[in-house]
């Protein structure tokens, strides 16, 4: 930007508009000078002309008392010596013909022309009219007629007519504006000559302030503008005000130079301590997701290694129970059913264990066909009609599912159970449990509505993370590992729906709903 060469610079500029200003005034001076001269140079032949007109005018009276023919000797002696003399004719007054000419051949021609007219008309008042004529021989002549009188009474008697060659006055002119023309010329060339000089002088020393301030732009804040040695003027002034603001602009430069070196530096620092920060936590991370990931293959083979010997366990158990080894008295008969309770119920616990397990490790898969819900949900609920029954808990079904749907039965069974167990688990005895489920445009609804203990608004989204229990002293009476609700979440989500928990507040009885999307979305 500051190296592109200006479209018209401001050398040319000044140059140009001084010139034409003195050109302007030149032509002005020039014209009106002219015009001047020409002026005077007319009024000055027209005066010499009429001058001659008067002499003629009074000799005439005394050339005709000696006759008519001393008249026509007169007037061509007259032609003779006035060199620039073309014609003199006297017309006389009553005829308006010529009686003598300084051409003999047009003596007795007659001069009824406008001139003639307009000059016998002012007779009286003896006034000189005068036109400009051109000649057959294309020469300019002054043409001048006066009136001429005879006698004692100068009563008026005719016209003199006089051509005079208007070529020394034309020349006169010419020269005159030929003179006017070259010194306008003279002066517009000097005037030129003193503007260049001028726009040069301005421009030579605008250079140093411009090729300053395109250093200053490069950064180079130590430069200066040195101060003309011989005289002070506005340029010194420019000169003055640059360095002062170079200083500045220097002194702030260097400031900033010496912030951004500090704040580089804190940068650098930061940085180091950014990057050792990262580099713990990656380790820590790395660490963690070890320990994760040992803990899942702890509980994944802690699991598989728990069902072996509990299938051995149940097993034998209802061996026994069954009386097949031999008859068992009352008490080993209750020692058999507790054997088998107890192992029923570490068997779900190792189940949840491995679906958790399964879950964390993202092997988590659903195998979705059609399925009678409505059946399903039944046969769900009524396999916990004892364990209701024993706490003296109402259980109502009321659904509306009429079509099959596309689920994975078994897991839905297993959401339906957890749901089930936990509503009979936080409501106390005499409470009451209804499930209901309808089909809500594409989606199925379902909900586990109790009237137990309730949950408080602040525990409600903590409900299905795993491991979560909220009131120890309940959980701990009533058993389980805080897992059921993340199973059922889990669940649920792979089968593309969402699960969430409502309640009035603690007391006041819960809610778990879950929509399932169980019909194709376009
Ligand atoms: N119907 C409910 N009424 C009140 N609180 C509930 C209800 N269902 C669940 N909760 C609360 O949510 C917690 C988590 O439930 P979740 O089913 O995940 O675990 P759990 O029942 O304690 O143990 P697990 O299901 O592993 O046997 C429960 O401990 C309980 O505090
Ligand atoms: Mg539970």
């Amino acid at each position: 930007m500051v190296n592109q060469k200006p479209f018209l610079s401001v050398q040319i500029k000044l140059v140009f508009i001084l010139s034409a200003f003195l050109f302007l005034s030149l032509a002005t001076f020039g014209s009106t000078l002219n015009a001047l001269n020409t002026h005077t140079l007319q009024e000055q032949t027209r005066r010499r002309e009429e001058l001659f007109a008067r002499n003629v005018q009074q000799s005439i009276d005394q050339v005709l008392f000696a006759g008519k023919y001393q008249v026509q000797a007169y007037v061509e002696s007259l032609v003779k010596r006035e060199k620039s003399l073309r014609y003199v004719t006297i017309i006389e007054g009553k005829t308006r013909m010529a009686f003598a000419h300084s051409d003999p051949s047009k003596i007795g021609s007659l001069h009824d022309d406008p001139v003639t007219g307009r000059a016998f008309a002012s007779l009286h008042e003896d006034r000189a009219v005068l036109q400009s004529v051109r000649s057959s021989s294309g020469e300019s002549i002054d043409d001048l007629a006066l009136p001429f009188q005879r006698g004692y009474l100068r009563e008026a008697a005719g016209i003199i007519r006089i051509g005079i060659s208007a070529s020394a006055e034309e020349e006169a002119i010419r020269s005159s504006r030929l003179v006017t023309l070259g010194l306008t010329l003279f002066l517009l060339g000097v005037g030129v000559i003193l503007a260049i000089v001028l726009s040069l002088r301005l421009t030579s020393a605008l250079k140093e302030p411009v090729s300053a301030a395109r250093l200053l732009g490069e950064g180079n804040y130590e430069t200066r503008v040195p101060l003309s040695q011989k005289k002070f003027d506005e340029l010194d002034l420019l000169a003055i005000a640059f360095n002062q603001m170079a200083e500045k602009l220097h002194g702030y430069a260097e400031h900033l130079e010496g912030q951004v070196a500090e704040r580089t530096k804190e940068l650098a620092s930061l940085n180091q301590a950014l990057k050792e920060s990262e580099e713990r936590t990656r380790a820590q991370y790395d660490k963690l997701k070890e320990l994760d990931r040992a803990k899942d293959d702890f509980l994944s083979v802690i699991s598989h290694e728990l069902r072996t010997p509990l299938n051995a366990i149940m097993g034998f158990g209802s061996i026994l129970g069954d009386e097949v080894t031999g008859p068992l008295n009352e008490e080993q008969q209750e020692c058999a059913e507790k054997i088998l309770s107890g192992s029923e119920k570490m068997l779900l616990l190792v189940n949840d264990l491995l679906d958790f397990a399964s879950m964390q490790a993202g092997r988590f898969r659903i195998l979705p066909a059609l399925t009678d819900y409505e059946k399903l949900a039944r046969e769900a609920v009524s396999s916990f009609k004892l364990l209701a029954k024993e706490k003296e808990i109402l259980l109502e079904v009321q659904t509306d599912v009429p079509e099959k749907l596309l689920l994975d039965e078994n897991r839905i069974y297993q959401v339906l159970s957890n749901l089930i167990v936990n509503a009979i688990k936080f409501t106390p005895k005499g409470g009451k449990i209804t499930f209901c489920s309808r089909v809500e445009g594409d989606d199925l609804f379902s909900e586990m509505r109790d009237t137990g203990m309730g949950i408080s608004p602040e525990d409600l989204p903590k409900l299905f993370a795993p491991f979560v229990q909220l009131d120890m002293s309940v959980t701990r009476r009533v058993g389980g590992v805080g897992l059921g609700l993340s199973i059922c979440k889990a669940i649920v989500e792979a089968h593309g729906g969402t699960i969430w928990a409502d309640s009035p507040g603690p007391g006041k009885g819960a809610t778990i709903r879950f929509l399932l999307p169980v019909k194709e979305k376009e």
